[in-house]
């Protein structure tokens, strides 16, 4: 929103009961005599959701057994000594919002550097934090940040955000990120603690980061059970000193992803052992968490005040009747994923729009999750389903204009179509389809970037050009897809409804469609197609996903859970003649097919491999890397976007390194803007390192 005036902006403010300080056009030498005392401010500084003349400042400060600190002094400049401060306010924080504390700065000037810090009455002084604002509506300048997904500090260490300060550092002001798109799984909930898993996480050691006071216990790791577990993950995070600097440095978009409430979460349910448990106190407890640690223009419905999350009353009742969206029905339910709604828009001048959505809240179940699913899965192709099955199983009981079969062939064998009565598989939910739609279509940007937290791109192989008796014959028709819990399960499986989105762009003659994705512990570049040879292939935009800042990703699982004598082990993590370790070989069964790896795990020749790519597998996909980490930035111009991914070592241990530690390999993918039919295409450009199983 844009606020005129002094007075509008106060009234908003008063009536949101929020700290707001507003930007005076005179500015003046700091009057606190603040000291830096950041051990009592423990979690940092941030702000978020910047606008051309607004941003959200946070910050924590919690109880001393011998002080209870009710009032900061929040104070916004524009230079970092707080020599020109242009507006202060005095915020209340209590423990309903478990301390922290949330403050509305307005009347701000675009596209500046603002720095903001909090001070008690004593003067005891939070960090400084640096923010940005957007530029203006008509400002054609480019539009640069960068987005990231998936920090496990319980598993990994985050020195991607080390990297991106020491490149922001250094960069020419033009160059330099405006925001950080955080696309969830900020934290995970699920915690292994140390001595239950002596034997650590794939390569990594478990660092005992939270203990949950009331949290349960599943299998062998713990998940938490009320909003004090919640809080206290969110805390154990930010303790991070990489994260930490990274929230100070920039002002930060934040989406929850599926980790923020639950692994298998969907609505307000949890999935345990294919059994879905009923989770509607949880689900307000997550929601009120983020809440209060991450600063975002969300609506709730308790009221637009920023100081406290007032969670609604629920109990964790069955949900049994879903509508014809997939929605349950129970009251509960619909209460708990209405108490914060995360999809939003946001506006970086005349060049972007940023369209986030919400991929959990309002979901149906994932169909390869059910264990009914089990029977179209063999241990002989891991993570493979026929691209047939999945296709059915999407559709429900609009699969082939509503007549879907009784039954589904898997190797020869029918097996009861376990979804011919339920609706197509969908992410977003009607209500909030509907609004991203609307935004898609009215939004006058040069490019507009959906932030999706889960991946659309197909991921996909073709176990059918297997030569005979290597392993068993392949159970599909064609070509393979695969499973929720190998990576799929997003809207690259979501085919109703990633068509109906493409179609729209497409019918409505968008242009400038480029998705940003996290999720799926991988890198991706590509372009948007509802489907794929021998199907029509006819791109509506430009996809990303990018790697993970430090959570595993199937490379890592592979290495340690697939056995070496599998049949199938060159076409996920095989080794050439002359490796001494396995090499991310399943980059080329994604991008070229079983041929190429086959012939790589034969030869060890890179060229000799990609020269037997099928060309019909993926032409929707430029870049593929299951195995990379870090993080991605994106640079908007009004004739261009480019892509560049950041791709770091394995982040088993922090870097001490001023830079965060080495670099894998960074490359580039541009598009230049298209016209009203025409095709989007991705030019690949390797600045550093040798990607050569992802190109
Ligand atoms: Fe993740």
């Amino acid at each position: 929103m844009i606020f005129t005036s002094r007075r509008s902006f106060l009234q908003m403010a008063a009536a949101m009961g929020a700290a707001a300080a507003w930007g005076e056009p005179f500015a003046t030498r700091s009057k606190v005599s603040w000291h830096e005392r950041r051990d009592l401010y423990s979690e940092g500084v941030a702000s978020g959701d910047p606008e051309s003349d607004s941003v959200l400042l946070w910050t924590r400060r919690a109880p001393k057994p011998d002080s209870i600190v009710d009032r900061l002094h929040v104070e916004v400049a524009e230079d970092e000594s707080f020599n020109r401060v242009v507006a202060t306010t005095e915020a209340q924080i209590s423990e309903a919002a478990d301390w922290t504390c949330r403050v509305l700065a307005g009347g701000l000037k675009p596209a500046r550097v603002y720095w903001y810090r909090f001070t008690d009455v004593k003067g005891n002084g939070s960090r400084v934090g640096r923010t940005i604002t957007a530029p203006a509506g008509d400002d054609a300048r480019p539009v640069r940040f960068a987005f990231v997904s998936c920090q496990n500090a319980n598993q990994g260490a985050q020195n991607a955000y080390r990297r991106m300060i020491f490149e922001d550092e250094r960069a020419a002001e033009e160059n330099r990120l405006g925001f950080v798109l955080h696309l969830g799984d900020f934290i995970y909930e699920i915690v292994w603690y140390p001595e239950d898993r002596p034997q650590g996480m794939y390569d990594r050691r478990l660092r005992d980061i939270v203990r949950y006071e009331h949290g349960e216990k599943i299998r062998d790791f713990h998940i938490p059970t009320d909003v004090g577990d919640y809080r206290a993950v969110y805390r154990s995070y930010l303790h991070d000193p990489d994260l930490q600097d990274a929230r100070a440095r920039w002002p930060f978009v934040c989406m929850w992803d599926n980790h923020e409430f639950s692994w298998i979460g969907w609505q307000s349910l949890q999935q345990f052992g294919g059994v879905n448990h009923p989770a509607q106190t949880r689900k307000v407890a997550a929601n009120q968490a983020f809440f209060e640690y991450q600063p975002a223009r969300l609506y709730k419905p308790s009221g637009p005040t920023l100081s406290q999350f007032d969670p609604p009353k629920v109990v964790d009742a069955p949900i049994s009747h879903f509508d014809e969206n997939g929605l349950g029905q129970e009251p509960n339910n619909l209460t708990a994923i209405r108490s914060l709604r995360g999809y939003r828009a946001l506006r970086w001048g005349h060049n972007m729009e940023l369209i986030i959505t919400d991929q959990r809240s309002y979901r149906s179940e994932e169909p390869t999750y059910r264990p009914e699913a089990h029977a179209f899965m063999s241990s002989n192709f891991p993570g493979f389903i026929p691209e047939e099955v999945l296709d059915v199983l999407d559709a429900g009981r609009s699969h082939n204009g509503g007549h879907p079969p009784a039954t589904i062939e898997y190797g020869g064998t029918e097996i009861a179509n376990f979804r011919k009565d339920q609706p197509p598989t969908t992410l977003l939910g009607a209500e909030q389809k509907a609004w991203f739609l609307d935004r898609l279509q009215k939004s006058k940007a040069t490019w507009k970037i959906w932030g999706n937290t889960v991946a659309t791109l197909d991921m996909r192989a073709d176990p059918q050009n297997l030569p005979r008796g290597l392993t068993s014959a392949w159970p599909g028709a064609g070509y393979a897809g695969f499973d929720a819990s190998s990576g799929a399960g997003d809207h690259s499986t979501a085919y109703v409804e990633r068509g109906e989105i493409y179609d729209f762009v497409r019918d409505h003659g968008i242009t400038g469609f480029a998705t940003v994705a996290g999720d799926r512990h991988s890198f991706w570049a590509g372009v948007a197609a509802k489907s794929l040879p021998p199907k029509e292939f006819e791109p509506v935009g430009v996809a990303f996903v990018t790697g993970s800042i430090s959570a595993p990703g199937v490379v890592e699982a592979f290495e340690h859970a697939l056995s070496r004598e599998h049949p199938l082990r060159s076409l996920f993590v095989g080794q050439g003649p002359q490796d001494a370790q396995p090499q991310p070989t399943i980059n080329l069964l994604l991008k070229r097919g079983v041929q190429s790896c086959l012939e790589y795990v034969r030869s060890g020749d890179i060229l000799k491999a990609r020269a037997l790519s099928n060309p019909d597998l993926s032409p929707h996909v430029s870049f593929v890397d299951m195995g990379g980490h870090g993080y991605a930035v994106v640079h908007v111009t009004s004739d261009s976007l480019e892509t560049e991914f950041v791709c770091i070592p394995r982040p088993l241990e922090r870097s001490e390194r001023a830079d965060g530690g080495p670099l894998r390999y960074r490359t580039r993918h541009r598009a230049n803007l298209w016209r009203k039919g025409e095709r989007p295409k991705l030019e690949l450009k390797i600045v550093e390192g040798d990607p050569r199983f992802s190109v």
